[in-house]
């Protein structure tokens, strides 16, 4: 039997309707903050990615030639494909804009619990803004979004400003080898790099500035950055509207085009695995031919976030099932239609089975069932069953939409 490829996952219904529920709850929260869904290609040329990273990232990702002989990826991340957009189809556009999507990645990592090669990310880019109010804003819409899913999470926020402080008299290209070393927390691999470029006095300061939690702290080693006073005013703000983080100069962000705040979120109950977003202040469009515009976003680890919740997510929809004896089969489809304009899940019996089989099909997944015969089909009717209480009524037809519209869902 042909198998799934490794790393990819087939979701049943009951998985589907669990995500779809977490989902709407993120996509709500996502439109009372006033950020609108956008959609880009599921493949991109595969410059678009590698303009910033260099060909490194190639080997972590899904590429191919096209059979016009175009370098082509499947999009590892979304953020890039957003400002190419923006480029193409919204610079005139006045700032800032709100974007957000649910889509689905591609990595080719090796796969884990809470690691696959195609995953969903929910995410948000808020382009064209450069202020602590606009920091503020993503951290706690960030916040928010993970909070609407029920997930239990840590917020932790850093800047690379501080590392930057550390490492200025060190090339871009060798500040952002090290910023990998530090975002994989491979504390051996940086100290064998930092010896052989003889630069083991930052072995110390660097994991001195890592056990940070306090801006004075910090200010101690790195001195007073420029972006001091920034960074201060966007701490306060989260501090009065009460969002908790703790700050974690350590952050390093495994992508390299973040500029400035950076920030990221963990699951309690999830193993190795358990960073659920991520995200940061950053500027990509000019690497794409068009202005430099400060931009900052995140992106959810939605099947993480799921991995999390577990059996909590979503409640169980409500479902009624059809059941009708011959005499009654015209009305009950009249019926099955309206319990469905009434927006509820409603399945008929269409395998030709008895009263009984139907009745005892039904309740595998619905928690009422409308039974009509002769006598319903006779009065218009149905007898309403409640497969939780076992208790049944002969109701009008809108009382009994009613009563199961106003039951609750099964608990
Ligand atoms: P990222 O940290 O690479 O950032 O990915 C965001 C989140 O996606 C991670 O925190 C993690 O939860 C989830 N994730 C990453 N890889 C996998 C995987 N193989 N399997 C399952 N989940 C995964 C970005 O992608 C940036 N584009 C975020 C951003 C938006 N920055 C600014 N705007």
């Amino acid at each position: 039997m042909i198998q799934k490829p490794r790393g990819t996952r087939d979701f049943l219904p009951e998985e589907m309707e669990r995500r779809r529920a977490v989902e709407k709850r993120m996509r709500d929260v996502a439109r009372c903050w006033g950020y609108r869904e956008v959609c880009t290609p599921e493949f991109e040329e595969l410059e678009l990615f590698t303009a910033r990273s260099g060909e490194g990232i190639i080997e972590e990702m899904y590429v191919f030639e096209d059979k016009g002989g175009r370098m082509m990826a499947l999009r590892p991340e979304i953020t890039a494909a957003v400002q190419r957009m923006y480029l193409n189809e919204a610079r005139v556009t006045p700032k800032p804009l709100r974007w957000c999507y649910f889509a689905d990645c591609f990595r080719y990592e090796r796969p884990q619990k809470g690691r696959y090669r195609q995953f969903w990310q929910f995410g948000v880019e808020l382009i064209g803004a450069d202020t602590p109010v606009a920091d503020t804003e993503v951290v706690m819409l960030a916040r928010d979004l993970l909070q609407s899913s029920g997930v239990s999470f840590t917020l932790q926020i850093g800047h690379l400003g501080f590392m930057k402080a550390l490492l200025s008299d060190m090339e871009l290209k060798e500040q952002r080898i090290l910023r990998r070393y530090l975002d994989k927390k491979d504390f051996d691999g940086l100290k064998g790099h930092l010896n052989a470029g003889g630069r083991e006095d930052l072995y110390d300061s660097l994991t001195r500035l890592l056990e940070c939690r306090s801006l004075d702290e910090i200010t101690e080693i790195t001195g007073k950055i420029p972006e001091h006073g920034r960074i201060e005013e966007t701490l306060d703000l989260l501090d009065e509207m009460a969002v908790e983080y703790s700050l974690n100069p350590g952050i390093a962000r495994g992508l390299d085009y973040y500029t400035g705040m950076v920030f990221e979120a963990f699951a309690y109950n999830l193993g190795a695995e358990n960073q659920i977003l991520g995200g940061g202040a950053y500027r990509l469009s000019h690497l794409f031919g068009g202005d430099d515009v400060p931009s900052s976003g995140f992106a959810i680890g939605f099947d993480r976030v799921m991995v999390s919740l577990g059996d909590s997510a979503g409640e169980p929809e409500r479902v009624v099932g059809i059941v009708y004896t011959p005499e009654g089969k015209s009305h009950a489809l009249r019926v099955a239609r309206v319990f469905r304009e009434a927006g509820l899940r409603t399945e008929i019996d269409i395998m030709g089975r008895n009263i009984g089989a139907q009745i005892t099909h039904a309740s595998k997944s619905a928690q009422f069932v409308a039974i009509i015969g002769k006598r319903e089909q006779e009065s218009g009717t149905v007898t309403l069953k409640d497969l939780n209480s076992g208790e049944q009524r002969e109701l009008d037809l809108s009382s009994a939409v009613r009563e199961v519209v106003t039951s609750g869902p099964r608990g």
